[in-house]
């Protein structure tokens, strides 16, 4: 009904150099007396960081903390039901995800379906995840249909992001999350589409949100290239600032259109054609450049931006062969049930995925001659 909004958000964000010290603090100022805590993380460097850096700071508030180590690809979710009984049996009463964005994703996971509060600690910047109440379309229905059940997440309690810890994660990172930026100005575009063909509700609020987050880091794009404090700092803001739209908007809508269905699109080809996908936003920051031509705006920009933090602008910088380019393109529209977007309820031809994939320079002008 129009006029009733209901937002879901974080309690505390603490967002600065050294700021991970004052977890105990948070924890206490959120009710928590003596935790049963579940730290979920990554298995190589982010573990490295719980050990180092989060344990020795949760004892300070807790006797009774597990660790849950999420290996690097998506095999947990094969584990996902014994993780789940496993999870119960600690009965934690909250949990703290430490990790870039497949490790909140996972901590998400967790808190919706057992119904568990949790804490972000990011500690990258690759993604608009750590703010959001939700996670990608593809992997909620995947949870769903595995689990037979539906599955309401939740925002996190509360966010806070150290940035030395995120401005020590590998410089890829930092590109990637710029890469996810830039997707904004192709996403709202696409929302705006779905609201004037289809109906679709909007938030004017929000999307102006997301687009201002995006224009800060296109205009700052040299300092976070940078890689220091400071232009990560401006990043993890953007970020969050996405993250504070998509729970304005109660849907990813502001963050999340074409340029996103193709990346989803790519992680679709690479699964059953056993390629490497790039990193979420890079593919995303790929994805824009074309979608802002299909849009017709200024997609040079959003290249150039994305050439100045060092992210990929095309096929061979991605990795990825310039045929599963142009194959995701024609079944991207087919990523997201009843998600409006430039590509139309049937997408784009072979034809039109080629000429546009060379146009905006993603794949070699010799591929024109395989048409
Ligand atoms: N929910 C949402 O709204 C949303 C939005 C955007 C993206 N996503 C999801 O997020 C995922 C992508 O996230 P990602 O790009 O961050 O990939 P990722 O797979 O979570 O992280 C990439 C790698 O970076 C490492 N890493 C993280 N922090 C580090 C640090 N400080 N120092 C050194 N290495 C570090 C991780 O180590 P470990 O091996 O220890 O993990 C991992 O190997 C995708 O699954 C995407 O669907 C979700
Ligand atoms: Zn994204």
């Amino acid at each position: 009904m129009p006029g009733i909004n209901r937002i879901e958000m974080a309690r505390y964000v603490y967002m600065g150099p050294g700021l991970l010290k004052e977890l105990p603090e948070i924890v206490l100022k959120l009710g928590y007396e003596r935790p049963k805590l579940l730290i979920v993380t990554g298995s190589t460097k982010t573990l490295e960081i719980t050990r180092r850096r989060v344990l020795p700071l949760s004892d300070q508030f807790s006797q009774d903390v597990e660790v849950l180590s999420i290996d690097s690809n998506m095999s947990y979710l094969k584990r996902l039901r014994e993780l789940l009984s496993k999870i119960k049996g600690v009965k934690p009463d909250l949990l703290i995800g430490v990790g870039g964005g497949r490790v909140l994703d996972a901590t998400k996971i967790f808190s919706g379906l057992l119904n568990l509060p949790y804490i972000n600690i990011p500690t990258n910047a690759s993604h608009d995840g750590t703010a959001s109440p939700v996670i990608s379309s593809p992997l909620k229905s995947l949870i769903e249909v595995i689990l037979n059940t539906p599955m309401k997440i939740l925002a996190p309690e509360a966010i806070i992001a150290d940035i030395e810890i995120i401005a020590s994660a590998p410089r890829r990172s930092i590109s990637a999350g710029v890469g996810d930026m830039v997707a904004k100005f192709t996403a709202v575009k696409d929302w705006r589409l779905a609201y004037m063909i289809r109906g679709e509700e909007f938030s004017e609020y929000a999307a102006a949100l997301s687009i201002m987050s995006a224009r800060l880091v296109a205009r700052r794009a040299k300092v976070i290239g940078m890689g220091g404090l400071e232009g990560t700092a401006v990043l993890v803001k953007a970020l969050i600032g996405s993250g504070v739209a998509i729970s304005i908007a109660g849907s990813s809508r502001p963050a999340s259109g074409s340029e996103h269905l193709f990346s989803h699109a790519l992680d679709y080809l690479s699964g059953r054609r056993g390629f490497r996908p790039a990193m979420h936003g890079e593919q995303c920051g790929v994805g824009a450049i074309m979608m802002a031509k299909l849009h017709g705006i200024n997609w040079r920009r959003i290249r150039e931006v994305l050439k100045a933090v060092g992210a990929p602008v095309n096929a061979e910088e991605l990795g990825i062969e310039p045929r599963h380019i142009v194959d995701a393109l024609t079944i991207a529209h087919r990523m997201k049930a009843n998600y409006y977007t430039i590509l139309g309820e049937s997408g784009i031809t072979r034809s039109a995925a080629v000429k546009l994939a060379v146009e905006t320079g993603v794949i070699p002008s010799s591929y024109l001659n395989k048409l």
